[in-house]
């Protein structure tokens, strides 16, 4: 199946060829031309990143360098380590071995809170939505989250108004305006993606990871939570693992494949797409 969206994704690449692609490829060049007189354009870097389970290794010895301001995906098979990355990029699991730097610090043996802190955020950290509060209510909760000790309802900027107002810019952001008084259970399950989205970007990330945003997604709701992903992605980081290929080739400026653990192919779509070992990888896994 995989294989087929590789294959789907390819012609769509070629139809698109001179106009959309391109346009990306410029898009990619300009971003890396304006982080470069930034300081440090690699926000993320794993160095020798290694988890074994009893024995069992499921990630190893992992280099990842993720530029500033890019999308970045990390794709595989089930099972190749994706998940468990990113639970030891966030410090949900301690790694076996190896170092995670975020912007040049040093954060391996940070706790989650602190790393969402300094501003890497994992979506489904914050976005455990409270199904019998309203959109708004939740939205409005992740802004108290953010403002965390600090937050002291008499203080007039801190005030409900202020959270609401802001609360309702996030929906708007996301496309959900018109959900705000809607208990978050009622919501379609598409809608509650961007819900989970606005509650990311409550706490304001400079970096978001996102773990198969598209997952449970039907069509229409596909195009319409990866459109949400690259306006958000304007001036952050994004790293996400998704399984559908369609929209990792159209959001991706680099790609990281994994396959038991370790990397096995990076760069753009259209390189990694056509490399053997990839696609062999997913044939070899049922993916076909
Ligand atoms: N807590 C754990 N204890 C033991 N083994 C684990 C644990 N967590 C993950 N694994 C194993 O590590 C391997 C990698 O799992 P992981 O969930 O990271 O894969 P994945 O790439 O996210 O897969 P999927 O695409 O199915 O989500 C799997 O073989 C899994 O069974
Ligand atoms: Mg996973």
């Amino acid at each position: 199946m995989l294989q087929g969206a590789l294959a789907g994704a390819q012609s769509t690449l070629r139809s698109h060829c001179g106009n959309d692609y391109v346009r990306g490829n410029n898009t990619n060049e300009t971003r890396q031309g304006n982080v470069k007189g930034m300081a440090g354009e690699i926000i993320l870097e794993t160095q020798g990143l290694t988890k074994e389970f009893k024995g069992f290794v499921a990630v190893k010895d992992v280099n990842l360098r993720v530029r500033r301001h890019s999308i970045h995906a990390l794709i595989g098979p089930n099972g190749a380590g994706k998940t468990t990355c990113f639970n030891l990029l966030t410090h949900f699991l301690a790694p076996t071995a190896g170092k995670v730097f975020y912007n040049g610090r040093d954060i391996t043996g940070s706790d989650p809170a602190t790393i969402a802190r300094s501003g890497m955020v994992r979506s489904f950290q914050i976005s455990a939505v409270f199904p019998h509060l309203t959109v708004l209510e939740n939205v409005r909760i992740a802004l108290q989250r953010k403002l965390g000790t600090s937050f002291h309802f008499w203080r007039p900027e801190h005030s409900l108004d202020r959270l609401n107002g802001r609360a309702r810019e996030l929906l708007e952001d996301v496309g959900i305006a018109e959900y705000a008084d809607l208990a978050a259970v009622e919501l379609p399950y598409g809608r509650k993606r961007a819900l989970e989205i606005a509650t990311t970007l409550a706490l304001e990330p400079e970096m978001m990871l996102l773990d198969e945003p598209m997952a449970g997604l039907g069509q229409e709701d596909i195009g319409r939570i990866s459109q949400l992903i690259r306006r958000v992605s304007k001036g952050r980081t994004l790293l996400m693992v998704e399984h559908n290929m369609n929209v990792v080739a159209e959001l991706s400026d680099t790609i990281t494949v994994l396959q038991r653990g370790e990397i096995l192919a990076e760069g753009p779509y259209e390189q990694v797409s056509k490399n053997p070992q990839v696609i062999e990888a997913y044939v070899g896994t049922g993916h076909a």
